[in-house]
């Protein structure tokens, strides 16, 4: 059987960690996605609309998998760090649901709370250091058969992403070429299919058992989630009302910053030198940003401030950026493992 071929590259404790991480991450941002689509199509593509609800419910049904499986795995602290929900998430889905009339399932996202415990995952205060991916579970389990599981999950969910990335280049070819209108900038439905691809090139690799190089993963997830960042200042940016020109100008200068990152990043992969400078700056501009994100959902929930937003975007990009600032506190440790 793979997983105990191959048991000398990843460790099966961090194969389960990592990929359960990773899945109940992904799953979820890729589940909104199909909601946001839904919500910028016009009355004539209601069978796209159809065709984005059914999607949904494949990864919905993945997601509530992942989550029963990660319980007695993964430790409360690793929920903690803003990633999976924050305390923003149930009431931006109902806010969402309110104003868009697409049904949300609050239940997963229920699930998801209660497996954090009683501590709320507070995006505030996210503790320095995060668990190892190497940590025994929490519970006393066969790590073999959780590895297997794992595997057939992570099995399972490979097809059902791909059949997504399908429906987002559909989408994109049709608005590229005039043939389809939609209430979201041409960019952002090409940024979602970036992050889908993103996530099925992680999961491709773990499903390998690839042990990863340290180096190469620093290069490829800086530069990945810089751009990423960069897209989402700018995506605020053009979504405020455009009375709110405090709150423009702050999202203009992270884009700003976050392009002068990409920048130097670029350069640092041609030269091949240590990344550290970088990922320093990466990590001070991705807190800040992740501050300003926190400001913003909880000024959209509140009724607070102007915009074409919705309050479960506003929250997906919180969460975006509490993904990225936990892979950079994990590449800036002294020590990676
Ligand atoms: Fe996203
Ligand atoms: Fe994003």
């Amino acid at each position: 059987m793979l997983v105990r071929e191959q048991q000398q590259q990843i460790p099966r404790r961090r194969f389960v960690n990592q990929s359960i991480q990773l899945n109940l991450f992904f799953l979820r941002i890729v589940k909104e996605h199909l909601i946001f689509v839904k919500a910028s199509l016009t009355p004539k593509d209601i069978n796209y609309g159809r065709q984005a609800d059914m999607l949904r419910r494949e990864v919905e049904r993945l997601l509530m998998e992942t989550v029963r499986l990660s319980q007695g795995v993964i430790r409360p602290n690793q929920l903690n760090s803003g990633e999976f929900v924050t305390k923003y998430t149930l009431d931006a889905e109902k806010a969402t649901q309110f104003y868009t009339g697409i049904e949300i399932d609050t239940n997963i996202t229920q699930m998801e709370l209660n497996l954090a415990g009683n501590d709320l995952p507070i995006t505030e205060d996210i503790p320095p250091d995060n668990i190892p991916d190497d940590a025994p579970f929490l519970q006393n389990f066969d790590e073999q058969a959780s590895a297997q599981n794992i595997f057939t999950l992570n099995r399972r969910i490979i097809p059902v992403i791909r059949e997504v990335i399908a429906f987002k280049q559909t989408l994109i070819r049709r608005v590229n070429s005039c043939q389809m209108f939609t209430l979201a900038y041409p960019h952002m439905v090409e940024h979602l299919l970036e992050e889908t691809e993103f996530y099925l090139t992680m999961l491709r690799r773990l499903q390998r058992m690839m042990d990863i190089d340290i180096d190469r993963e620093t290069v490829e997830q800086e530069s990945f989630w810089n751009e990423i960042m960069g897209d989402h200042a700018k995506f605020i940016r053009g979504m405020l009302d455009p009375t709110e020109e405090a709150l423009i100008n702050m999202a203009n200068e992270f884009a700003e910053r976050y392009e002068q990152l990409t920048e130097e990043a670029e350069n640092f992969k041609k030269i091949m030198n240590n990344m550290d400078n970088v990922t320093q700056q990466s990590l001070r501009t991705t807190r800040e940003f992740r501050n300003f994100k926190t400001q913003g959902v909880e000024g959209i929930l509140g009724c607070k401030v102007k915009s074409i937003i919705l309050p479960l975007l506003a929250d997906h990009v919180l969460r975006e950026a509490n993904h990225y600032l936990r892979i950079l506190r994990r590449l800036n440790r002294p020590n990676r493992y």
